[in-house]
């Protein structure tokens, strides 16, 4: 049996681009986003270009009983998951003082809560198998604060922090861990952020399959901190 990867997010551009990067080599897949029209037809896709086997799990992140259920459908089809790519998430542009509470709290809840509580559960069987690990996504934003993006940017520092603490506490164990911070990238994220389309930041984007190629490459090789592209290095040398 092939190992398994269950990505969150993959009805959107990076989601995407990881999970064909992961089954064309070799994984099988366990898929999940909001649309259950779109998993299907991903999944419909992926098997008929790489054999991979998939399973679909449509669910709302934002639900704070959402992780569990996930994890508890895969146990269900018995489907050891080897590796965790947390990979949903959004932004929203605003100043903090007239920004939306709710779409705030929906943001940690996707892009924070969620990722600790899969990591939780997913993380102790693979800690006993001794092999696979957590690709977490974050972005250039974690590593400087961003007026405007106040609450993602923070919420983007967590992912960052939390990865090399894990990656720190379970050294040694066999599992690999990895933060990717890409830079602007080409998918649906600009438009789903209001305020952020056309804006100056995504004059120029990077192509989301070369960012999935690079995060698999970053994740199997066992870095920690994997930014793709050279200008975004040097920028996120300059400030750490
Ligand atoms: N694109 C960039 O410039 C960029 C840069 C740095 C980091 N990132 C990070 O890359 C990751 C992937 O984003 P992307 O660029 O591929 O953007 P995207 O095309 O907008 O995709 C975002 C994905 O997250 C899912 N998602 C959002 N809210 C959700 C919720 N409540 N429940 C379940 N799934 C939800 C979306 O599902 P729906 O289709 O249902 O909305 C979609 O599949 C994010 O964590 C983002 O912060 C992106």
């Amino acid at each position: 049996m092939g190992e398994t990867v269950l990505i969150t997010g993959v009805t959107g551009g990076l989601g995407q681009a990881l999970a064909a990067e992961f089954a064309g080599h070799g994984y099988d897949l366990v898929l999940t986003g909001r649309s259950a029209g779109k998993l299907e037809e991903l999944s419909m896709q992926l098997t008929a270009k790489y054999g991979c086997r998939c399973q679909t799990v449509a669910v709302d992140l934002t639900d704070p009983t959402a992780p569990q259920w996930l994890f508890d459908r895969t146990e269900k089809a018995g489907r050891p998951v080897d590796v965790l790519v947390n990979n949903a998430g959004f932004g929203d542009v605003s100043a903090f003082a007239a920004s939306d509470l709710q779409k705030d709290r929906d943001m940690i809840a996707v892009n924070v809560s969620t990722v600790i509580a899969l990591t939780r559960l997913f993380l102790p069987a693979m800690l006993i198998r001794g092999h696979g690990g957590i690709l977490n996504i974050a972005s250039m934003a974690a590593f400087e604060a961003m007026p405007e993006w106040a609450v993602y940017a923070a919420s983007k520092a967590f992912v960052l922090s939390f990865t090399e603490a894990l990656y720190e506490e379970n050294r040694g164990r066999g599992l690999h861990f990895c933060a990717l911070c890409p830079g602007p990238t080409a998918t649906g994220f600009e438009h789903a952020a209001a305020g952020a389309a056309g804006s100056k930041l995504f004059a120029e984007t990077a192509d989301a399959a070369e960012v999935a190629v690079f995060a698999f490459r970053s994740f199997t090789e066992g870095k920690i901190i994997a930014v793709p592209g050279a200008k975004n290095r040097l920028e996120a040398m300059c400030a750490g």
